[in-house]
């Protein structure tokens, strides 16, 4: 935890000592700002930029959500990294490293501030109904191989409040505990869980998929028993019914089970 007055700086020494055990040691690069770290990765990623590079900035100006959307990186409030993989996974288990990395930001900040926080399929990180921490993993892939993942990652952990429509649907570590969080020890602690998920599934990946799928039945109130609407396919409404094997949520309709391919679900009710 960070005292009130305590500024909220990366140490980049003090990093390296704590990843010592993992591919991410002497690998962190920091930006005071950038576009957006998942541009770069994925852009030196393509130059043969190795697995384990991680793009750190406190502030994006151009931060890319999933689908459409940007994510709000306003300077020193947020934790904003995009880390490099080469997974040993076949594009079709890629959505299972995606869903690992959501397992890999509660581990995070339930190891950091005690809370537990609720995960909407396949990866946003709530309290309550509102949305703390987005995750966009982008793909570059053969049909039989994955040649490189990267796993972009923004926590909101300083903020006070959000501009315009965000107010109503985010929240920020801030917000829900009272007290600021330091974040380098989230950083810390999110690189080591995501390197054990990602050695998990490149090691064995249905053992890992099988793993990852009865944690996140017990983290995530969305999985079963949701009712939900999802927008895709000009929209539909059903109730959650579980993940298939490739790790895609499944939902209940009156026309029979239907697959959820888009990521967009809401809850209805
Ligand atoms: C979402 O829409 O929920 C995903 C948001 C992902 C934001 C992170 S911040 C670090 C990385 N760089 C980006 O431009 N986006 C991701």
């Amino acid at each position: 935890m960070l005292n009130p007055a305590e500024e909220d700086a990366y140490d980049l020494r003090a990093l390296d000592l704590a990843l010592a055990a993992t591919p991410f040691v002497g690998r962190v690069r920091f930006f005071p700002t950038i576009h957006s770290t998942n541009v770069l990765a994925m852009r030196e990623a393509e130059d043969g930029a190795p697995e384990g590079n991680v793009y750190l900035a406190d502030e994006q100006t151009a931060g890319k959500g999933r689908g459409a959307h940007g994510w709000n990186s306003a300077s020193g409030v947020g934790l904003y990294v995009s880390i490099l993989l080469r997974p040993l996974v076949a594009p079709a288990d890629i959505l299972w490293l995606s869903l690992a990395a959501g397992l890999a930001v509660r581990n995070a900040v339930r190891q950091v501030t005690s809370i537990e926080a609720d995960i909407r399929w396949p990866n946003d990180l709530l309290f309550g109904r509102k949305k703390f921490c987005g995750i966009l993993t982008e793909l570059n892939a053969e049909v039989t191989r994955v040649r490189h993942a990267v796993v972009g990652i923004g926590i909101n952990v300083h903020q006070e409040s959000f501009p315009g429509e965000l107010n109503a649907i985010a929240s920020s570590l801030r917000i829900e505990t009272g007290r600021s969080w330091a974040r380098q020890d989230l950083l810390i602690a999110l690189l080591q869980s995501l390197y054990r998920e990602a050695q998990a599934l490149s090691a064995e990946t249905a053992g890992a998929a099988a793993s990852i799928l009865s944690r996140l039945e017990g983290a995530s109130s969305w999985i079963r028993g949701k009712h939900v609407q999802v927008d895709e396919s000009g929209g539909y409404s059903g109730v959650t019914a579980g993940l298939d094997s490739r790790g895609f949520l499944q939902v209940r309709t009156p026309d029979g089970l239907r697959t959820v391919h888009s990521g967009g679900v809401r809850a209805l009710g």
